[in-house]
């Protein structure tokens, strides 16, 4: 395509001076592969100098791009506003492209310059992240003024709406700067939901103003646990208990961090079970009246809401309203995981409940709970999603279920969605290794980063009629064993990588060999940024 003719709807532009030609082109190591992708002859040389053309809407994505670049020793870009090409050499961003699909994006590196066009800003920002992953790696220290661009046509748009990664901040606590490294890296691979599993057992991490005792009491343990070495962590307050919560500032903080890299962030509140930290600060919102404590190695315990006692929904109300106006999107996670049954057994609350309610059996109060948390979701307008267990007792009405366990194929038969994170293919706290002499101790399993990257979202006994309802994938990092944000690195990448391939990638595109040599170009990125990960032979 004649660089004029290059339709300019929606589109950045880049300006960069004119340069050397790329003599030796090589194919550009993009992770997720990009829908269609034509290497062409040539290069595109970044000068020093060089201007981002952002046209109207577009202007925030430019600055993104110029504050990337500077991030790579790539150049101080400046960005300019305007719908016309300034000369050649440009960087040129072009938003409100009608062709482009809706997070999709068409990119096009010519030696005269850089197009990218989009229909949203989601999709702009997803062809910036096309053509940083395009610059060569280099040492780092080393300055990449000048560097070569390969010319290439790309036209790419995801294949799932939810590419997903969620983080356990309860078993251990993650600092705010820690969470935004992590969705950087989600952005740089075209991820788009970060669930911040920020309430368990051993720990409550989100500040709530009418109770403040949650990260008072609740954020905090005496210890470490897991059988971990104390010095294994940094998260100690200065009376030397062990933990950490984020103020409802930090919250706006990161949403806003998130936003910025077009990531929605899905809050997790777990309920009825796993909630052995609030319980431990408000014990009267339980069967038994407690004590509870935050003191408890991996598992499933009985800190479990009372579903007999009103004031207890009352308590998760008056949490949730907090919740949604921390968080603008439009989902709440509400765990509904591994919810021993044992307390309402024996409370004369939850028995009344369950006569009251015609029920039979202590799992179906498990939904009654979640249904009657649901119906105060939506009529705060946003939409529930729990894990496979919400199930239990009849599915709430609009809830989204996330299969961790099974489920999705009845689930989304009966008009649920669904998002697929299965134990065997989306852990990301299994080992990467069936030798664990040479891994980091870790909760079990065996998740390799090919087994990963062949992991098929849909299940096959799921008619065609219904694959609609699966919204995507999500890896999940519970951190039990991983007391250090490096370790949590090292866990992550690079399979986050596979993850964002069979989340965003054509099926019919899946090819190992070729991604185990891009994998190995990303891997190098991570070190030119100083991201920890494992090595990838
Ligand atoms: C889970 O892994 N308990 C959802
Ligand atoms: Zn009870």
């Amino acid at each position: 395509m004649n660089w004029n003719m290059i339709p300019r709807r929606a589109v950045a532009i880049f300006c960069f001076g004119a340069g050397a030609l790329l003599t030796n082109a090589q194919t550009p190591a993009i992770i997720p592969q990009p829908e269609t992708m034509e290497a062409r002859a040539g290069g595109f040389v970044l000068a020093s100098g060089a201007k981002i053309v952002a046209n109207a809407g577009a202007e925030d994505t430019g600055r993104y791009l110029a504050a990337e670049l500077r991030r790579r020793d790539a150049g101080e870009l400046q960005v300019v506003s305007g719908t016309t090409v300034p000369g050649t050499g440009c960087v040129q961003l072009v938003l409100d492209d009608p062709v482009a699909g809706k997070e999709g994006y068409v990119l096009t590196v010519a030696p005269e310059g850089v197009i990218i066009e989009a229909h949203n800003a989601s999709g702009l920002f997803y062809g910036v992240q096309s053509l940083l992953q395009m610059l060569p790696t280099a040492p780092a220290g080393v300055s990449r003024t000048n560097i070569a661009v390969p010319c290439v046509y790309i036209n790419d748009e995801p294949r799932f709406q939810w590419r997903g990664l969620m983080l356990d901040v309860s078993r251990h606590f993650f600092t705010k700067s820690e969470v935004e490294a992590l969705l950087d890296e989600m952005a740089w691979h075209k991820l788009n939901v970060f669930h911040w599993h920020l309430t368990d057992d051993q720990g409550w991490r989100i500040e709530i103003k009418k109770y403040p005792r949650l990260t008072e009491v609740g954020a905090w343990r005496k210890a470490i646990g897991f059988g971990l070495d104390p010095k294994a962590s940094q998260d100690y307050g200065a009376d030397g208990r062990y933990g950490g919560f984020y103020t409802q500032d930090d919250i706006r903080e990161v949403v806003a961090y998130a936003a910025a890299r077009h990531i929605m962030i899905v809050p997790e509140i777990e309920m009825p079970g796993h909630s052995s930290a609030a319980l431990m600060a408000y014990p009267q919102f339980s069967c038994t009246g407690g004590p509870f404590t935050t003191d408890l190695p991996g598992g499933v315990f009985n800190g479990v809401y009372c579903a007999g006692n009103d004031a207890a929904f009352g308590f998760v109300e008056d949490v949730l309203t907090e919740v949604f106006e921390l968080f603008p999107g439009p989902f709440v996670h509400i765990g509904g995981d591994e919810v021993p049954v044992d307390n309402w057994k024996n409370c004369a609350k939850c028995q009344a409940r369950m006569r009251e309610e015609g029920l039979t059996k202590e799992s179906d109060l498990e939904g009654y709970f979640i249904r009657r948390v649901e119906k105060f979701i939506n009529a705060n307008h946003r939409r529930l999603v729990g894990w496979s267990e919400i199930r239990q007792g009849g599915l709430a009405a609009n809830a989204t279920v996330m299969d961790w366990v099974g489920g999705a194929t009845e689930a989304a038969m009966a008009g649920h969605d669904v998002v697929m994170s299965p134990l065997n293919d989306c852990y990301f706290d299994h080992y990467q290794s069936l030798d664990h002499s040479t891994e980091p101790y870790a909760i079990g399993g065996y998740l390799p980063l090919r087994q990963v990257y062949q992991f098929e979202p849909i299940p096959t006994n799921l008619p065609a009629a219904y694959q609609g309802h699966i919204l995507g994938v999500q890896a999940n990092v519970w951190t039990e064993y991983m007391p250090s944000f490096k370790h949590v690195q090292y866990m992550v990448f690079p399979r986050l990588f596979a993850l964002a391939e069979v989340g965003w990638s054509p099926k019919s595109s899946r090819n190992w060999d070729d991604f185990s040599r891009r994998v190995k170009v990303d891997c190098a990125r991570l070190d030119e940024l100083g991201v920890n990960h494992r090595a990838v032979k």
